[in-house]
């Protein structure tokens, strides 16, 4: 029997309409265009504005998306996975109703909470579920409403994040291309670093977390940047090493999308070819979950079958990794 590996057969992606600039931020808060640009790489960012959609809109566009460029039958879907820092409502899964939306009536479905590391980790999972042998078609959605949880009067995060959704489908591959190896990591000790500090089971809202603003995404960001960058570095260089790649048989590094600075230091520690290292910022800002499909959806028509990919996140928890896959197909 040959052996399976699960690989990325289409691709979808979905950012709302409205353009938030740095120049919209200036009348917001006190900061100023050349200060964004010079220490994040950002110049604009999309917002989902109607308040009554969540998340799952910007989820299920992104899926239609990607039924519709490979002509996929949403029935045929077995699995749906969404990784969210941001879901619809605290329970009852984002996913459920993403799959029920798209007409995905034979999946199960469900959530993963991995922060801007949820669609490395979910990529483990697609990969594992289909390398069971017993799913087919699993599609994986990075999305992420930041604009939901951002504070508006707080300069040192509301710069930063933008909303949006990407979406991938994995299926068996019998020529050995897709996911090949992943090195994933958590540290609890860092979440404090990063956190929404009320809504969870240990600080339920109240009057009094809503007076202190606690509902709101708080980032310790010095620290982070260089954690983000020394541990991205390294589990890289691990994987590399153990798949006995040289750095230029690398074709594309998939990163996520927190800081311009963040990519350059890792581009250059890990002395890349300029290029290679692809990046977004400038348009989406940081969209948490959703970065590294919008970067697939942004370049799908650039890969080649056989080319290798090297995804790496750093988010919340502290949660990171890096993943090695080749690509299936020829765009
Ligand atoms: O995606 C999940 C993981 N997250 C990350 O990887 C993010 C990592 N961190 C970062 O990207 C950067 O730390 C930030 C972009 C968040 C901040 O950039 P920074 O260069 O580290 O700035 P800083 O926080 O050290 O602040 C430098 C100065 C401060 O002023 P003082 O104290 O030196 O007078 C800030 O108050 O810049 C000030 N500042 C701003 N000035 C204008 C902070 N935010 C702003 C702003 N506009 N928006």
């Amino acid at each position: 029997m040959k052996s399976i590996t699960s690989a990325i057969t289409s691709v979808g992606g979905y950012v709302p309409e409205t353009v938030l600039t740095n120049f919209d931020l200036e009348k917001m808060v006190d900061t100023n265009n050349e200060w964004i640009i010079s220490r994040t790489g950002i110049k604009e960012r999309r917002i989902l504005k109607d308040k009554s959609l969540g998340t799952s809109f910007m989820a299920i566009n992104a899926a239609n998306k990607l039924l519709q460029e490979k002509d996929v039958d949403p029935t045929s879907i077995d699995l749906v996975i969404v990784s969210t820092a941001t879901p619809d409502m605290p329970v009852s899964s984002t996913a459920s109703f993403v799959a029920t939306e798209i007409g995905a009536s034979n999946a199960f479905g469900y959530d993963i909470q991995g922060a801007c590391s949820g669609f490395l980790f979910g990529m483990s999972a697609a990969c594992a579920h289909i390398c069971s042998g017993r799913y087919r078609k699993v599609l994986l959605i990075g999305a992420d409403k930041m604009s939901s949880i951002v504070d508006y009067e707080d300069r040192k995060t509301c710069v930063i994040f933008g909303d949006g959704a990407g979406a991938v489908l994995f299926e068996p591959n019998y020529e050995g291309y897709g996911l090949k190896d992943e090195i994933l990591k958590v540290d609890g000790n860092g979440r404090n670093f990063l956190k929404i500090e009320a809504g969870g089971s240990m600080l339920p809202a109240s009057n009094q977390t809503i007076e202190n603003r606690q509902h709101f995404l708080q980032q310790d960001g010095r620290p982070v940047f260089k954690f983000a960058v020394s541990y991205m570095t390294e589990v890289i260089t691990k994987l590399l090493k153990r798949n006995s790649l040289e750095k230029n048989e690398i074709d594309y590094v998939v990163p996520h999308q927190a800081n311009k600075r963040i990519l350059d230091a890792i581009a250059r520690n890990l002395d890349l070819a300029p290029g290679k290292m692809l990046t977004n910022i400038e348009k989406y800002g940081n969209t948490t979950a959703a970065t590294l499909p919008l970067l697939l959806w942004d370049n799908r028509k650039n890969f080649k079958k056989n080319e290798k990919l090297i995804f790496t996140a750093f988010g919340a928890g502290f949660t990171w990794g890096a993943s090695y896959l080749t690509w299936a197909y020829n765009s």
